[in-house]
């Protein structure tokens, strides 16, 4: 059976992009794949992260996770650190990748902004990190939102270098990205040019996955439109990148196709529309949300998952990782 991995960090504010551009595909996939999902908590201080917060992100994101359906007795979800594999393996990519090929990842110039220079290295080399996440299990399929697509074609490349330098062709496999749904890339609320994120300053930029229904309501109320009509057609969303966002999220939470949301709303002003889209979105997310305040508030529950998780990865993945000590030539006497 092929196998997924897939991970989110546990950065606090967990939002709409989140869960649509990956936890609910993850839902739809384990079925017919085996599924390995990681809260990614070294990923996630490659930025400053207040100790106390970060542990209780790497619970919420778990507890989101399952919330939203992941079966983590089927399949596996737990926290990156409590496997030292993926720092290990991510050692070793450090010495495969090239630094032109890190120079290139726009999502490091996005996040270190002007000042590179006092960006952290795990930041820079975060990529590296990711890539030993994934091939540390041979994973062969990686289902994410768009904003991931390159920094897993650097994961291919790393497979494909350590290889063919090591003479071991197939070792690793090429991992295919899975991008797919009616929003891959969720948009600010506040600047439809800007993708929703856990970062953004403005609270009203994103919905997070524990906003309360009048919370919900209220920024989508506030979310930024224009002033003409809503479109008749696909080319009417032309150059208006906010209505676009809006109706992308209404045609993937109450899973019509964007022509029949389009379709549904031509002409119409956007009051109406924004009552519509609340009220899908309360009703899509208000279960999820139940369960994740419910789960919350069961800490040994949780732990015990992501325990029990960690368990298994670890089994899976020291038999991959022995084998590529021996093939970089570490001694194990
Ligand atoms: P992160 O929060 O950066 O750890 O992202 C976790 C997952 O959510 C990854 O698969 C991302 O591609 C996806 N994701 C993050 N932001 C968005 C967004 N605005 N729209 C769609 N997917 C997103
Ligand atoms: N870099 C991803 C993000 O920020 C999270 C991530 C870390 C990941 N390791 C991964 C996603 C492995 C897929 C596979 O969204």
């Amino acid at each position: 059976m092929s196998r997924i991995f897939s991970g989110i960090q546990s950065t606090g504010n967990l939002h709409l992009g989140n869960y649509l551009g990956a936890v609910r595909n993850w839902v739809q996939l384990q079925d017919d794949y085996e599924c390995i999902f990681c809260v990614v908590d070294m990923h996630a201080i490659t930025v400053w992260q207040d100790p106390a917060a970060l542990k209780a992100s790497t619970r919420e994101v778990a507890a989101a996770m399952i919330a939203s359906g992941v079966d983590a007795k089927k399949h596996i979800i737990f926290n990156q650190s409590q496997v030292s594999g993926h720092a290990e393996l991510a050692w070793i990519f450090n010495c495969v990748a090239r630094l032109g090929w890190l120079n290139r990842m726009t999502q490091f110039k996005d996040k270190a902004g002007k000042n590179k220079e006092n960006a952290s290295v795990g930041l820079y080399a975060y990529p590296n990190l990711m890539a030993a996440d994934i091939l540390l299990y041979k994973a062969t399929h990686v289902p994410v939102g768009e904003d991931q697509k390159q920094h897993l074609e650097l994961a291919r490349d790393i497979a494909a270098k350590f290889n063919h330098d090591y003479g071991v062709e197939d070792f690793f496999p090429q991992p295919e990205p899975m991008i797919f749904g009616a929003a891959t890339r969720v948009m600010s609320l506040k600047d439809g040019t800007k993708k929703m994120s856990k970062s953004d300053p403005s609270e009203l930029s994103r919905i997070t996955m524990t906003d309360d229904a009048d919370t919900i309501a209220k920024k989508i109320r506030k979310a930024k439109t224009d002033t003409e009509p809503l479109p008749e057609t696909k080319d009417g969303m032309e150059g208006r990148p906010e209505v676009s966002n809006l109706l992308g999220i209404y045609a993937a939470l109450s899973d019509v196709s964007l022509e029949d949301t389009i379709a549904k709303f031509a002409g119409k002003g956007f009051g109406d529309f924004k009552k519509d889209l609340a009220d899908v979105a309360v009703e899509k997310l208000g279960p999820i949300q139940d369960e994740m305040r419910r789960l919350m508030d069961d800490q040994a529950y949780v732990d015990s998952v992501l325990r029990d998780g960690a368990e298994r990865a670890r089994a899976i993945s020291e038999p991959i990782l022995a084998e590529i000590k021996d093939t970089v030539g570490f001694l194990r006497p």
